[in-house]
């Protein structure tokens, strides 16, 4: 589905919502039931973005086989948790623990093999996983891990009901901790309370959704109604508008400057050709990731 919002007042460069997609039911990993915002039929991506799934259960069944070894290439994840435990660990040596409010920002470079598993048998797991794409120059980089606990992760409580955690780029004088230069992204945390509004800045040129995974916030320069499980692309300019009505919302705001190369793509291999895909396919498959 699809809507496209009036023209932005001249006086402003505040953003418009150009689209509105809804996540779909999906499941991946060992047969992990999520939502897939970004990587779907509605959205297959929104360069730098290729991926976006919400995972969000209180059923053990539909999380406890979790993500065994399996391999990426040539991109970045980005996983974001708002409740439960994942326990991960890579074939280079790299293991850790994410506990609620912690950001893992993997930076998959020339490849690791990891996997990705729930560490509790009951409870609600929540949280999402973002793959950001890297540039030509950089895909084939060394793995690189950017990993922050709840605690070091910057939050903005302003006076009008808004709060955020500040994952990467700025907002309200934090500095997120991510570095992430090719994209440079923005991704904000952000709770409205009933009757908030903010306006947050976003770099002009920025890919920029929003995506609403608790009640329903009021987005763009026309206030587009965007409810809980649903995508909003918006269109170019300087900010967007946010603000929550009757009642409280929860969003995510993310931005990045979109790469403008050629995109090939299987599976966990995200790649510019076809032949560097079966290059990676390969080195899989001869234990060079
Ligand atoms: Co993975």
């Amino acid at each position: 589905m699809a809507q496209t919002s009036s023209v932005a007042p001249t006086d402003t460069a505040a953003r418009s919502v150009v689209r509105v997609v809804r996540g779909m039911p999906a499941s991946d990993g060992a047969g992990v039931r999520l939502t897939r915002v970004i990587g779907q039929p509605g959205l297959s991506e929104l360069d730098p973005f290729l991926l976006l799934d919400e995972f969000r259960s209180d059923n053990p069944g539909d999380y406890i086989a979790g993500f065994p070894e399996h391999p990426h290439r040539g991109f970045e994840t980005v996983t974001y948790l708002i409740a439960g435990r994942v326990r991960h660990e890579d074939n280079k040596g790299h293991k850790g623990l994410l506990t609620a409010g912690s950001v893992q920002w993997m930076t998959a470079g020339r490849g690791i093999v990891h996997s990705e598993m729930p560490e509790q048998e009951h409870g609600l797991l929540q949280g999402f996983q973002l793959w950001v794409n890297l540039p030509r120059r950089s895909k084939m980089t060394e793995p690189r891990y950017q990993e922050y606990e709840p605690g070091a992760i910057p939050e903005a409580t302003l006076e009008n009901g808004v709060h955020a955690r500040v994952i990467a780029g700025r907002f309200a004088g934090k500095q997120g901790p991510i570095d992430a230069a090719a994209t440079e992204p923005l991704y904000l945390d952000v709770s409205l309370a009933a009757g908030a509004k903010v306006q947050v800045p976003v770099p002009g040129g920025h890919a920029t959704f929003v995506y609403v995974f608790d009640g329903t916030a009021k987005v763009g320069a026309s206030g587009t109604a965007v409810p809980k499980g649903t995508l909003a692309v918006l269109g170019d300019g300087d900010g967007i508008a946010l603000r929550a009505d009757g009642s409280a919302a929860r969003l995510l705001v993310i931005a990045g400057k979109p790469l403008d190369e050629p995109v090939a793509r299987y599976g966990p291999f995200v790649m510019n050709t076809e032949a560097e895909i079966l290059e990676a396919v390969r080195d899989f498959q001869s234990g060079r990731i």
